[in-house]
């Protein structure tokens, strides 16, 4: 069986890490436009730096809840039993690695990362990233920024996630509100390719009523009960 997950705030909000539309979320308390924005970035960089710090410090005290480790023994069962799980978040955290996961595509980049806007080496960083660090690579000084895609910005390894997409048989969303595409539209390009689709959120999604299965509750608690489901019918 191939199974394509796509996650997002809502897996790591049990492991303490905001979500983004919640009640008290990260964008009820910061604007988006001007610290998650190319244009942010070029007009106040240290600002950009400094949110994403907090952020960085913030995830690197958090802990990967029982959503992930269902997900990664998942993908582990799946790959013996020739099939696969291709895991693709929205998340920038590494809670899914963190918990076992082998393959994680990251398709808004990733907050232990920085990026080199000299010579596009992406590099691991765990400490507070500023305009004076060097790159690692070129030794340019004040051409670092977070790994992460910005809005207004394409989206990481859109092809890999377009073919898995076409080639899986089961298409599951977890802690996302559906709101920011092209994640949003994966469901229904899922539909057309012929998957089953699955919801698991803590509420109905702006897209539920395009799944087919759907199942409400905390993730740490939905979604290793659906993977011993799975895992059952394997
Ligand atoms: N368990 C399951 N789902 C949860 C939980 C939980 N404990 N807590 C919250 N949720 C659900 C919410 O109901 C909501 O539908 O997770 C979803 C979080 O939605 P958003 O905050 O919009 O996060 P996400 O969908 O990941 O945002 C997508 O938007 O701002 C950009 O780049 C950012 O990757 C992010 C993208
Ligand atoms: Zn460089």
């Amino acid at each position: 069986m191939k199974i394509f997950v796509l996650t997002g705030a809502g897996c790591s909000a049990e492991s303490g890490l905001g979500t983004f539309r919640d009640k008290g979320g990260l964008w009820a308390r910061f604007d988006p436009i001007t610290l998650a924005t190319p244009e942010a970035f070029a007009r106040d960089p240290d600002e950009v730096h400094a949110f994403y710090n907090l952020r960085r410090r913030n995830l690197l005290e958090a802990e990967p809840n029982a959503a992930h480790a269902a997900l990664a023994q998942l993908q582990a069962v799946l790959s013996q039993k020739n099939g696969g799980l291709f895991l693709c978040t929205q998340n920038v955290d590494d809670l899914h690695e963190r918990a076992g996961a082998q393959q994680v595509t990251h398709m808004h980049g990733e907050l232990r990362k920085a990026r080199c806007m000299a010579c596009e080496v992406v590099t691991p960083w765990d400490g507070d990233l500023g305009r004076l660090d060097r790159c690692p690579s070129c030794h340019n000084s004040g051409s670092l920024r977070p790994h992460v895609v910005w809005f207004g910005e394409t989206p990481l390894s859109m092809d890999e996630i377009e073919s898995a997409l076409h080639s899986a048989d089961l298409f599951v969303a977890i802690g996302t509100s559906g709101a920011v595409y092209p994640a949003a539209g994966f469901v229904s390009t899922a539909r057309q390719a012929g998957l089953q689709t699955c919801e698991i959120n803590l509420e109905a999604s702006e897209n539920a009523h395009v799944f087919e299965e759907r199942h409400y509750g905390p993730a740490s608690l939905t979604v290793p009960i659906w993977v011993q489901n799975i895992l059952a019918e394997l």
